[in-house]
């Protein structure tokens, strides 16, 4: 593997997801593909689980891990083609994504959209740069529009509760007080469609997510018949995708309570995590048995490790 930057660089997802099954029951076993290698982990926002679950997954295989907050303690980069840089960033990703790429055998980093520009976000400016400059294989911690390490985790999580050969999954819009991107939802619904599971996806409208991203699925408006029978809840908050960046609403009423859980068919609750209680959804659910957050979480170490574990095998 070359690269992790979607779904699409998985060729194989049931061999992957067997894998990772291997890689939580015997994780120290490739200890020795990491010997005498090196990641960097680049951050230009910020994280508790990418970061900590990178280090944790990169440390079970051997890798030497240095971490690099790019807005805190490197110099501003710039993007552009062309510029003339006599303004407030100092260094051109050209050099930086370079450099790095002779320090160290693979490169993961993380740069969220900005939510002004659909085309500068959609574009991938940030991750397409590294990718084209720095040389060295490249895992995306979470980009502009896509987080596929989470997804491989969630998928994990729901492989281990399932309890029917095709679960019914169930991606909600729920409120939240600031614009946040599509980068959750987007990753989650492509997996989602290669994955074994009767999808549905449920939001108010006008949070149509990109038609690239859905095909040919169809949302449904209605949250109360979409977690009827169904047997995972995911839920995320995201802003506008047509009317970028905007928060249309935020309606209390999509919030994720006890009372519409006892629709689903015993239905387990996910969410990538942070996530705002009471906003999102009621303490009553995520304090249940019915949660799998904290484990979801803990599969971000299976994920992580299970991509490096790839990519160490192919350099
Ligand atoms: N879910 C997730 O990516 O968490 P962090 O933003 O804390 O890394």
């Amino acid at each position: 593997m070359r690269q992790f930057l979607s779904v699409k660089d998985v060729e194989d997802l049931p061999a992957l997801l067997e894998e990772a099954k291997q890689v939580k029951k015997t994780p120290f076993a490739w200890k020795h593909l990491g010997e005498n290698k090196s990641i960097c982990l680049l951050f230009l926002n910020p994280s508790l689980r990418t970061r900590l679950s990178s280090q944790r997954a990169a440390a079970n295989l051997g890798l030497e891990v240095v971490v690099l907050d790019v807005n805190a303690g490197s110099w501003k980069l710039e993007f552009g083609n062309g510029t003339v840089m006599n303004g407030d960033t100092a260094e051109h990703v050209k050099e930086a994504a370079a450099v790095i790429g002779a320090y160290f055998d693979l490169i993961a980093i993380r740069a969220f959209a900005e939510l002004k520009d659909k085309d500068e976000d959609y574009s991938e400016k940030v991750l397409s740069a590294f990718v084209k400059y720095c040389g060295v294989p490249v895992v995306s911690l979470e980009s502009a529009t896509g987080h596929p390490l989470q997804s491989f985790a969630d998928l994990i999580t729901i492989e281990e509760h399932k309890t029917t050969a095709r679960p019914k999954v169930v991606l909600t819009w729920a409120p939240h007080p600031r614009a946040l991107p599509h980068a959750v939802p987007n990753s989650f619904v492509e997996w989602m469609q290669v994955a074994d599971v009767d999808l549905v996806v449920t939001h108010p409208e006008g949070y149509e997510l990109s038609s690239d991203i859905m095909n040919d699925l169809k949302p449904e408006y209605d949250q109360k018949k979409a977690f009827k029978g169904a047997d995972f809840v995911y839920a995320k908050n995201w802003s506008s995708f047509n009317e970028y960046g905007k928060i249309l609403s935020t309606d209390p009423n999509w919030i994720v309570t006890k009372e519409k859980m006892a629709l689903t068919n015993g239905g387990k609750f996910l969410h990538c995590l942070p996530v705002r209680r009471n906003v999102i959804v009621e303490d009553a659910v995520l304090d249940s048995d019915q949660s799998l957050v904290i484990e979801e979480a803990a599969n971000r170490i299976v994920s992580m490790q299970t991509i490096l574990k790839r990519m160490l095998e192919g350099i």
